[in-house]
């Protein structure tokens, strides 16, 4: 049994889907998080930024005796994550990987559409992890921008947001993938407009119930899961203004935000 916390970082909020599923799935777990507010966007930024800020996330969260740390955002699994994970002696996981292994397992016909944020499909960091998993998968890869700002301002649900999804997917369904990954945070909150465009033949892989059953599978293997609830079983960092976070974040986490949660200079961890 290990009673340290797990770690998580994401660019923002967004991360939060992620951790609904490790809470959800590990009920116990104890949990660090940290959302890089003030350096939002990673999915608009040039590599070398992105392995830059992941850098000082990892640093940061490395300051807490953890067991684990999850990287949530899709933009930093599949960027800098392959990069710096060997430089730490701290067990690291993706969502890019673990979405990537799930989206091998369960595609029927051997395509596998994939969407994300622009920094994340230009890395072709997908399409590299799913011929890795099986040489005859054919990925197609679109960014789909503006779900981020949809999500984010409360459009998640409208018309406007399945017009969107509608011209973003058509490459897509063109292409008859049977298997669609969400490569990002904030796409599970798009699921029912996103499904209805592709239709219900299509698989949706939500990285983030991937990462969480990983994480548990791998705890559970080396006696790692904690046997108690610790007292501040969650703990929020973030780098700008925990106002806007907590107002938001419960829509994320499906659960209010409370408990501690501080703002860090995260410029310190650099
Ligand atoms: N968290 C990011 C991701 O999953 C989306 C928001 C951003 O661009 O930073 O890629």
């Amino acid at each position: 049994m290990d009673n340290r916390k797990i770690g998580i970082f994401d660019s923002g909020l967004g991360g939060l889907t992620v951790m609904k599923e490790l809470m959800e799935l590990m009920p116990k777990e104890s949990v660090v998080y940290f959302g890089d507010t003030g350096r939002i966007p990673y999915g608009t930024k040039s590599e070398d930024t992105v392995v830059k800020y992941t850098r000082s996330d990892i640093n940061f969260l490395n300051t807490f005796p953890l067991k684990t740390i999850v990287a949530a955002c899709g933009t930093a699994s599949s960027i800098a994550l392959p990069r710096l994970k060997d430089q730490y002696d701290i067990p690291m996981l993706g969502v890019t990987a673990a979405a990537s292994r799930e989206a091998a397992r369960v595609t029927r016909n051997g395509r596998v559409g994939v969407i994300g944020t622009a920094a994340t499909i230009r890395s072709g960091a997908y399409r590299a992890l799913l011929e890795q998993e099986n040489p005859a998968i054919q990925t197609v890869s679109v960014a789909c921008p503006m779900f981020v700002p949809l999500v984010e301002y409360g459009y998640a649900e409208t018309e406007v947001a399945k017009m969107i999804a509608a011209d973003y997917l058509k490459s897509i369904i063109d292409s008859g993938a049977d298997t669609l990954i969400l490569g990002c945070t904030h796409y599970p909150l798009l699921h029912k407009v996103i499904q209805s465009v592709v239709g219900d033949t299509v698989v949706l892989v939500n990285p983030g119930a991937c990462v969480a059953r990983e994480i548990r599978e791998k705890l559970d293997k080396n006696n790692m899961l904690t046997d108690k609830k610790d007292k501040d079983q969650y703990q929020f960092y973030v780098s700008d203004d925990p106002a806007e976070f907590v107002r938001l974040g419960s829509t994320f986490l499906e659960h209010p935000i409370n408990g501690l949660i501080s703002r860090v200079d995260i410029e310190k961890y650099m």
